[in-house]
């Protein structure tokens, strides 16, 4: 191991990402100092965010061209001057899209070694299942037989919400981009129902499939579905509001909801930030393990191998062409 290879931003795109706005870098592998751990870059988990950080919209920060794309990863320890690791721990940091990366210990988290495979502490027993825990069951409270509509529905965070309302009884309905992933939703992932945005009309199958209205939406998408979906919603309707994905590759928003429906809904809708509820992970990851070794809980991993298929895996995620959790096994 002399090169470290890394990923950085070349161009910033104006629509969709494509492969060419990214480069594949080599770098001199990283010294540690007194503190620092070294840790070789296992699983690289892709997520929309970081089409927000290339835009320079992002809460956490912004990617210009020439830096290296951030990102959350599962890392085996190489080298540890730190007395909290050893050679060989197991552990979760942004590590961001490289083979090697070095980081002060608190930078680091053990990840727990009931989680198996390790590629679910950066799925559904991570950050995106953790946003699906912390929207449907702490915010939006679900109670046996709600209504639950779910965009995204086969992806990192929509099959854990969709799993998840079905675990509390709920009837839930699913809108993904494909039969495909509309079958897998049903036949797999215990979905009532799913809706093909693409094919279908929406707005016809969402009165079909809900006619006594929308008791939660689980709102991974904005735009246009959920200025619908608000006009469709059940007298306290609970609407989470948590991604963006019809309006990522855009230069502007889509404007909207209109208040006259969630008004006369008295509905609430609650933004959703993940990092908010990241002191309660112990407590996500207690709930949901149970349910993942019982087999309640599972979750598709789209994933792509070697830190150099990251560029075309991401724009696939932006595509929407995903099949479940985007990640990239980076280690061979
Ligand atoms: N607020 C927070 O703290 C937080 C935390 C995590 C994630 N999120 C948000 O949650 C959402 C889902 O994230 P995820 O990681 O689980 O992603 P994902 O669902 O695995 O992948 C994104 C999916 O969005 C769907 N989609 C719908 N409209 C689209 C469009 N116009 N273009 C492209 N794709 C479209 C696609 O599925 P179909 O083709 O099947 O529709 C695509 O597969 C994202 O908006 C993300 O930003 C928010």
């Amino acid at each position: 191991m002399t090169q470290n290879r890394q990923v950085h931003l070349k161009s910033t795109p104006e629509n969709n990402p494509e492969p060419g706005n990214f480069e594949v870098v080599s770098t001199p592998m990283p010294d540690i100092s007194d503190g620092e751990v070294l840790c070789k870059t296992e699983y690289l988990s892709l997520d929309p965010y970081m089409r927000s950080q290339i835009a320079g919209r992002h809460m956490s920060g912004s990617i210009q061209p020439g830096d290296l794309m951030r990102g959350e990863t599962i890392s085996t320890v190489v080298e540890s001057r730190h007395a909290d690791f050893a050679a060989g721990d197991i552990v979760r940091g942004f590590g961001n899209w490289q083979e090697y990366s070095v980081h002060s210990a608190n930078e680091l988290s053990a990840q727990p070694k009931e989680i198996s495979p390790p590629s679910y502490g950066l799925s559904v027993l991570g950050m995106p299942g953790l946003t699906a825990y912390a929207g449907l069951v702490w915010t939006a409270k679900p109670k046996a037989g709600d209504v639950v509509v779910i965009p995204a529905a086969t992806g990192g965070v929509g099959s854990t919400a969709g799993q998840l309302a079905k675990i509390h009884g709920c009837t839930v309905i699913g809108i993904a981009g494909s039969d495909v992933k509309c079958d897998y939703a049903v036949k797999e992932l215990g979905y009532d129902a799913c809706i093909n945005r693409k094919t279908e009309n929406l707005a016809e199958k969402l009165t079909e499939y809900c006619p006594d209205g929308i008791d939660i939406y689980f709102d991974l998408v904005g735009g246009e579905t959920l200025n619908l979906v608000c006009t469709k919603l059940a007298l306290n309707a609970r609407v989470i509001l948590c991604g963006l994905m019809e309006d990522y590759n855009k230069p502007t928003r889509t404007p909207g909801p209109l208040p006259g429906p969630i008004i006369g809904a008295r509905a609430t809708l609650s933004g959703l930030v993940v990092y908010d509820f990241e002191p309660r992970r112990g407590e996500f990851i207690e709930a949901c393990l149970p349910y993942v070794n019982d087999g309640r809980l599972s979750m598709r991993e789209d994933m792509a191998h070697g830190i150099d298929a990251a560029p075309e895996a991401f724009c696939r995620l932006m595509r929407g062409e995903n099949q479940g959790k985007a990640m990239v096994k980076v280690s061979s």
